[in-house]
């Protein structure tokens, strides 16, 4: 529940990136022994990938505050299969694959099934690890992998995607030979885990490149590691001064990771520059409208468009908010309508028209990002917003309502 408060002002925290560590789990069982990750968010994402190793017998414990660990078993001990029930709950279990493939010769992974988002086929996950060499069968609902040891090889991507790159990548580590991925994509989580994978003993060249060589190696070494700040939740606070306006200091976030949207506020009317070792941002008086354009990394992410489409709605002018990563993921305007935006939808254009107040109203959280943009949309609706399946939110933002509220807004939380 959300009340608008004016302007806000104050520091958060930006902890891990939610879609680094759910990879670096995966990665984990590539090697035998205890690993350790570092600055993970307390958030259900991660519950769920630790439910999803602890299904193949692997041990995860979350009790040191920001830390994971995670010993993986002997291969004999090592079940190779993510059943339906946990991939429903979570896509990016999906990342189990080309580990598993890699390392145990053999996986079996439920198809993740649709969402919000359009058509979210893996044919380019299983494709890759066709030309590494592995036998790919769908077979009731499963993902049938196998193959003796997978060998290198030159894979072409038909579209960067992050999650095909990913199991690519964790695949090719163990392969033998050398592989390259080109058309790879080349948001910074890769290029994290290519760096987690490089200190257990892989030889990856080129992470955060659309060209990526890997030099397969025979083992691997579990290793201690620290998660990459989480771009998109920084995005998500940055969102909500811009909304309300005020002043903000994000620590620990990356700047370099948001260059295009840094730019894209900046064109807007924000003041943003970096600050110790995070941002500094401040929205003096209410945002002119813009044009943007989601892109792969470096573009502006497809994560943040719900968070600019709620930015957009309150902005002096008209701006028109462009898709080009998913077919769907609109759900959510229907909500912010609820709320009195003035947004049209053409195909994967949004067309924004600024108001300049929205009006508080009760509205459902479909996704993640989705639930982030109805907050933050709240932050300038008259009245009090109620959302809805607020439990999504918590899957991808730690104390999402206490960092808030640390700004200054008037939120609170139920359940
Ligand atoms: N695609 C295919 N075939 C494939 C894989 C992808 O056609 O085999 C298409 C998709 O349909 C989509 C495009 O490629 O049109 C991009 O998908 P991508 O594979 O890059 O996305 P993803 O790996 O499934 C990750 C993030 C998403 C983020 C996208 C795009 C994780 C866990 N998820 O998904 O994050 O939107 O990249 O940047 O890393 C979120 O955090 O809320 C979230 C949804």
């Amino acid at each position: 529940m959300i009340r608008p408060t004016g302007p806000l002002s104050g520091t958060v925290p930006i902890g891990g990136a939610k879609n680094s560590v759910l990879k670096l789990m995966a990665a984990t069982l590539l090697a035998e022994g205890t690993f350790v990750l570092r600055n993970v968010p307390d958030i259900t994402d991660v519950a769920c990938m630790a439910d999803v190793l602890r299904a193949m017998g692997i041990t995860v414990d979350r009790s040191g505050a920001g830390e994971v660990t995670i010993v993986r078993p002997a291969t004999d001990d090592v079940v190779t299969e993510a059943p339906y029930e946990l991939v429903e709950r979570m896509r990016a279990s999906t990342a189990v694959l080309g580990p598993l493939v890699a390392r145990f010769g053999r996986a079996r992974v439920a198809l993740p099934g649709g969402d919000d988002f359009g058509s979210r086929p893996i044919d380019l996950h299983t494709r890759a690890l066709q030309r590494l060499g592995a036998t790919v069968e769908i077979r009731h609902g499963y993902i049938e992998a196998s193959a003796d040891r997978l060998v290198g090889a030159r894979i072409e991507l038909e579209f960067p995607s992050v999650g095909a790159t990913e199991n690519a990548l964790m695949a090719a580590v163990l392969a033998k030979g050398t592989t390259v991925i080109d058309n790879a994509a080349r948001e910074p989580e890769i290029a994290d885990l290519a760096r987690f994978l490089n200190r257990m003993g892989a030889k990856v060249l080129g992470a955060g490149s659309p060209t990526i060589r890997v030099e397969g190696a025979d083992e691997l070494s579990p290793v201690e590691h620290a998660v990459i700040p989480d771009r998109i939740e920084a995005a998500t606070y940055l969102a909500a001064v811009a909304v309300a306006g005020g002043e903000i200091t994000l620590t620990g976030a990356q700047p370099d990771h948001l260059t295009m949207l840094v730019h894209k506020l900046g064109e807007m009317g924000m003041r943003i520059a970096p600050e110790g070792d995070g941002l500094w941002a401040s929205a003096p008086r209410r945002l002119r409208a813009a044009d943007v354009v989601t892109l792969p990394y470096p573009g502006v992410a497809t994560d943040v468009k719900p968070l600019l489409l709620a930015v957009l709605s309150v902005a002096d002018g008209v701006g028109i908010v462009s898709e080009n990563i998913f077919s769907g993921r609109f759900r959510y305007v229907d909500e912010l309508r609820r709320m009195g935006a003035d947004i049209t939808v053409e195909g994967h254009h949004a067309v924004v028209r600024g108001q300049a107040c929205l009006s508080g109203a009760p509205v459902r959280a479909h996704d993640i990002r989705a639930g982030a943009a109805l907050a933050v949309a709240a932050l300038r609706a008259e009245g009090e917003t109620v959302i809805g399946d607020a439990q999504h939110i918590a899957r991808g933002y730690e104390r999402f309502d206490a960092k808030l509220r640390a700004l200054g807004a008037d939120v609170v939380a139920e359940g």
